[in-house]
């Protein structure tokens, strides 16, 4: 049997891995700047969290959302206080999609209301109602168009008043977009997105899959703003790669029994990989890493002439290159085996784990300072 062929593969097979580090099946060692697409939050086989898997699966691995499960309340508890949302509910699911899939269908459950406002360059997943608020028709089949969907250009805030009306279910917005490009939303936006949601009864949801737990420097990036969205979602980060997702929902919204609902959603060794990432994020204080390192490699970056528009927030950064520069990605992975990541052809993305130490960044500084001199781009 084949597999079914949808992925563009770097002829690299990784085993092993380490904090910031992967090694090949030849032996080479790689500096991790991508985190397997910013799912790799506390660093690679962290300690504690291989402990607290493999202890779980040592008593129980899987049962079902029909018992009682501690350690579903024991993660919610933590999330809440963590993340500063201790009076909103959990519900647990295992990716950025449904996560998405979810708060989109609570949305509508909520107010009763089909259309959603989506931004330009917005990536919400490739479920059926994720990928239709995804700006991406290359991967929106007929089927999934079906939804009502308007989307607006990111921080056009006279388009924004335009779209929103009354019969609008939910607006969902990245807190920092990603795959897009690594695109931030102004503070003054995301406000004027609340207050219209207010006005008009439509539910707000951050995306914060990408940008959330910590990544920003803050727990989400919305925060920066001082919104509360009525639903948040996240996935990614949470697990350190064990696939789990989650939406945060505002006590305003009440469930009733079958609403939502998954099979492997919240499953044992979700919740404790998902309680180790939060132990290790508070107790090594990764958030304030983020935010020195974060602040280090933008400051550093920006001294390079030949990038462009240097940008993100945390350890969630991106700039652009020149055509000359096209090939940049490439000659950091095969020329200096560093991983990074992209958007289109000309924008580099940097993901790291939130562990990344200042001196893994100024290795990576070192290797751009040597592809850009032998370059000469811009001179
Ligand atoms: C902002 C955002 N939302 C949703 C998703 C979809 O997540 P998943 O691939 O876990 O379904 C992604 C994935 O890249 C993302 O970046």
């Amino acid at each position: 049997m084949n597999l079914f062929n949808v992925y563009s593969l770097f002829d690299i097979t990784p085993v092993k891995a380490k904090g910031s580090y992967l090694w090949d099946d030849k032996g080479d060692q790689y500096l991790d700047l991508y985190g397997g697409h910013a799912v790799i939050s506390i660093g690679h086989t962290h300690p504690v969290y291989v402990k607290a898997i493999t202890e779980q699966l040592q008593k129980i691995g899987f049962y079902s959302n029909s018992v009682q499960n501690p350690l579903q309340k024991k993660l919610a508890e933590r999330l809440g206080k963590l993340s500063g949302y201790v009076d909103y509910y959990l519900f647990l699911c295992n990716s950025g999609a449904e996560a998405n899939e979810n708060a989109l269908k609570l949305a509508s459950f909520v107010n009763k209301r089909k259309k959603v406002i989506a931004f330009n360059k917005s990536f919400h997943g490739r479920t059926s109602g994720a990928v239709a608020v995804t700006d991406n028709p290359k991967i929106v089949s007929p089927f999934n168009a079906a939804h009502e969907v308007v989307f607006v250009p990111l921080n056009d805030e006279e388009a924004f008043e335009k779209a929103i009306t009354e019969d609008t279910a939910a607006v969902i917005i990245e807190g920092i977009q990603g795959v897009g490009g690594i695109n931030l939303v102004n503070d003054k936006f995301l406000q004027l997105l609340r207050k219209k949601c207010d006005e008009t009864g439509a539910l707000l949801i951050l995306d914060e899959v990408q940008s959330g737990y910590g990544r920003s420097g803050k727990f989400f990036a919305h925060q920066y703003a001082g919104i509360k969205p009525d639903l948040i979602t996240m996935a990614k980060g949470m697990g350190n790669g064990f696939p789990v997702g989650g939406v945060l929902i505002s006590p305003k919204i009440q469930p009733w029994i079958g609403e939502l609902g998954t099979t492997f959603g919240g499953n044992y060794l979700a919740c404790v990989a998902a309680l180790a990432v939060l132990e290790v994020i508070e107790t090594e204080k990764l958030m304030g890493n983020t935010v020195n390192v974060g602040n280090h490699l933008l400051r550093e970056l920006r001294g390079f002439s030949a990038l462009q528009n240097v940008r993100g927030k945390g350890l969630m950064i991106g700039f652009d290159v020149p055509d000359e520069l096209k090939d940049l990605r490439k000659r950091l992975l095969l020329e200096h085996k560093i991983f990074t990541g992209a958007s289109g052809s000309n924008t580099i993305r940097l993901l790291p784990s939130l562990a990344l130490t200042k001196r893994q960044s100024d290795e990576f500084l070192e290797a751009m300072q040597e592809v850009l001199e032998g370059e000469k781009v811009g001179e």
